[in-house]
């Protein structure tokens, strides 16, 4: 229960910074409606505590289990990087390319958790 909730917010959250990254991009009305700034906060509060909880309920910890220490850390850097596409960027490139590096570090992230490895898609490249 407590995992297919984790898993429906993070596909949540994907897909609200994949849309809210095209608007900001097109300039779009839609990132000053109201429910565009609370609903994707509410999700990832959700996500972050799921998180929490899966980590406390399979004894398993970030700065104590590898994939996980490398979920947290990419979590940080996609929210920074979400962060710098939505509100910081100035220029059109600048805002592209921290959308596009985000979605990327999200991917990363899906595969640390379903490979358990804290290089995720990167695994192959080490072999
Ligand atoms: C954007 C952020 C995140 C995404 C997209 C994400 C995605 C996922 C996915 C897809 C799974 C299911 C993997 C599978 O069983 O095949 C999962 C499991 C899990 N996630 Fe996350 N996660 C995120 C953040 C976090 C964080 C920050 C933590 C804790 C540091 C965390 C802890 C866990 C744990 C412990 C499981 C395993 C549950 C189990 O196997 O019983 N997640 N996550």
């Amino acid at each position: 229960m407590l995992k297919n909730i984790h898993i429906f917010t993070a596909l949540i959250s994907f897909t609200l910074f994949f849309i809210r990254g095209l608007w900001v991009m097109k300039g779009s009305v839609m990132m000053q409606q109201k429910w565009v700034k609370i609903v994707p906060h509410l999700n990832d509060t959700v996500l972050l505590g799921t998180a929490i909880a899966l980590t406390i309920s399979i004894g398993q910890y970030p700065f104590s289990d590898g994939w996980l220490t490398a979920k947290l850390l990419a979590l940080v850097a996609y929210i920074c990087l979400g962060i710098e596409a939505l509100r910081l960027a100035r220029t059109d490139i600048g805002r592209a390319a921290a959308w596009l590096a985000a979605l990327v570090v999200f991917l990363f992230i899906v595969s640390v958790a379903v490979t358990r490895m804290p290089l995720g898609f990167f695994y192959p490249l080490m072999l």
